[in-house]
């Protein structure tokens, strides 16, 4: 699985995003250790603060089934059908990756790529708890 083809999983979840009040269409395709991927897109509600991102659905797919450990999320956003600009995973998607991932955990937005301590350097993890 290359990190192109987990970005076309990505931009194929889109398809599926519930999001008629945004209409930004995102989706998440989740590399799991041993090879499977979990998708995922955003599921919106009318009272807005319900609203599920696409990486937490494919999160939480993922570890009701069994899968916790991961090697890289592939997201792509749109609200016209363009998904070749990043769509940045929002601060709470990081911290939710960030409890099962480790800092060299590989996050595809498009044609780039980076690392999950890039993107959330000196993140908050149960080792800050006293
Ligand atoms: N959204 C995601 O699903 N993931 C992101 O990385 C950015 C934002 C969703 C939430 C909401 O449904 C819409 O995009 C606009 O914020």
């Amino acid at each position: 699985m290359t990190e192109s083809e987990l970005f076309s999983m990505a931009v194929n979840a889109a398809e599926e995003s519930y999001s008629p009040y945004s209409r930004f269409r995102v989706g998440a395709a989740l590399l799991t250790e041993d090879g499977r991927v979990f998708t995922g897109c955003n599921i919106e509600n009318s009272s807005y603060s319900l609203t599920v991102c696409a990486e937490r659905t494919a999160v939480f797919k993922a570890i009701s089934e069994g899968f916790d450990k991961f090697r890289a999320i592939a997201v792509a956003g749109s609200a016209d059908g363009d998904f070749s600009r990043p769509c940045t995973p929002c601060g709470a998607c990081l911290q939710v990756l960030s409890e099962f991932c480790g800092d060299d955990f590989t996050i595809v937005l498009a044609d780039r790529k980076y690392r999950l301590s890039e993107l959330m350097p000196n993140r908050f993890t149960a080792a800050n708890l006293k």
